[in-house]
């Protein structure tokens, strides 16, 4: 088609997210699905909502919140979020270090704009978010995929940037000690290298006790990305920057140039949410509580049904368990098994930045429910028990 040959060579490069494609496949009711990466609906706080909409929709700010509105966001909103950053971190915070934003997605776009030359080296782990991946790939980095931080601590580049989630990783689930954060810190410090922190599922903890984080350990070289998405709705698309204000300003110009500003709208009414006493505190409570039992669920039920030759790690938090299949097993070939069978999962080799390792799947446990969870979880482990009996003979 003639309009084909119009397209940029970014956009020839561009493909869409494997997983929204396979979400697609997998939406229909019938399907057990531990594909998504979705927050559960049942901990949407609806009445809170409703009643910071009523409450915008009575008050004089109305009209504010659907006009245009400051790049940087929404005044208030900015100075809520530095004062709560800052006594969450035992850090000095103003509203001059926070941008708003439309979700922590965008944040990574807006950074990759900002840093990214072609051929720049950019450090992720391995495996990393694919929502990631795909952000950066548009800026033609370098991927240099870590799966250990020694790889980090021993290489020799300088002037580089790395990307990290130290909280709950997606897709792996799991978090970094103390030990390695300071490592890492101390190591980015030496090189002078920027860490793009992305932190969405830190306030899932289970014991509710959070790490220090890597703003809180190198402030001057972090750039922080919170979000409302797994803690509030990530249909509000909400999210925000933490960084030095120079940076902040550079950013800002991509974003006006990119949306004028995020939803004025969102952001009051996200604020009149926040704002009201202990909200943050209750809700969080609730939210951890209920992933925490579906953890357990989906952790029980592993060990009783899956074949020896699996592991997983035993998540502390967040919305993820991350398995580890037998060399020769494809984790694509088994979805397409396991669909059949009314099961589904993401394969894990597309969080793999460079060499693609296809032994792995990504499993979510916080939208079904815990019947669900244990019938899921027996029939990939039926498919899975085959697979490897088909293998042997
Ligand atoms: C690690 C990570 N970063 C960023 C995002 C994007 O989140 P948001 O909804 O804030 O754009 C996600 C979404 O799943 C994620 O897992």
């Amino acid at each position: 088609m003639v309009y084909m040959m119009k397209f940029s060579n970014k956009a020839k490069k561009i493909n869409s997210s494997a997983i929204r494609e396979i979400l697609k496949v997998t939406q229909s009711s019938d399907i057990i699905s531990f594909a998504g990466g979705v927050p559960t609906p049942d901990c949407f706080p609806l009445e809170d909502i409703k009643s910071a909409m009523h409450d915008l929709m009575i008050s004089k700010n109305f009209s504010n919140a659907l006009q245009y509105g400051p790049t940087e966001g929404y005044l208030e909103l900015r100075k809520w979020i530095a004062n709560y950053i800052s006594s969450r971190e035992a850090i000095t915070l103003t509203q001059d270090n926070v941008l708003i934003v439309s979700g922590s997605q965008q944040a990574l776009d807006l950074v990759g704009k900002c840093f990214i030359n072609e051929n720049d080296d950019l450090f992720v782990t391995d495996p990393t978010y694919l929502g990631a991946i795909q952000a950066f790939s548009i800026y033609d980095p370098n991927f240099v995929p870590i799966s250990q931080l020694e790889e980090l601590t021993q290489s020799p580049q300088n002037n580089v940037l790395l990307y990290i989630i130290p909280n709950f990783n997606n897709p792996t689930g799991n978090q970094l000690t103390l030990e390695e954060r300071n490592k890492i810190t101390a190591y980015c410090n030496n090189k002078n290298m920027l860490i793009i922190e992305d932190d969405p599922y830190g306030d899932l903890s289970y014991s509710g006790k959070r790490s220090p984080s890597i703003l809180s350990l190198a402030q001057k070289n972090t750039i922080y990305l919170g979000s409302f998405s797994k803690i509030l709705s990530p249909g509000m698309r909400l999210g925000y920057i933490i960084a030095e204000p120079e940076i902040i300003k550079k950013l800002v110009q991509f974003k006006q140039a990119s949306d004028l500003h995020t939803s004025s709208f969102v952001q009051y009414i996200v604020f009149n949410i926040l704002n009201k006493n202990n909200f943050l505190v209750e809700h969080l409570k609730e939210i951890r509580n209920v992933y925490r039992e579906k953890c357990t669920v989906m952790l029980k039920a592993l060990n009783q049904y899956m074949p020896k030759s699996v592991s997983w790690n035993e998540p502390n938090g967040g919305m993820f368990i991350w398995l580890t299949l037998p060399n020769y097993m494809d984790g694509k070939k088994l979805l397409d098994m396991a669909i059949k069978k009314k099961v589904a999962f993401v394969p894990g080799e597309f969080f793999f930045s460079k060499e693609k390792r296809s032994n792995f799947i990504r499993l979510s446990f916080v939208t079904n429910s815990n019947d669900a969870i244990i019938n899921g979880i027996r029939t990939l482990s039926l498919i899975i028990s085959e697979n490897e009996q088909a293998n042997d003979s």
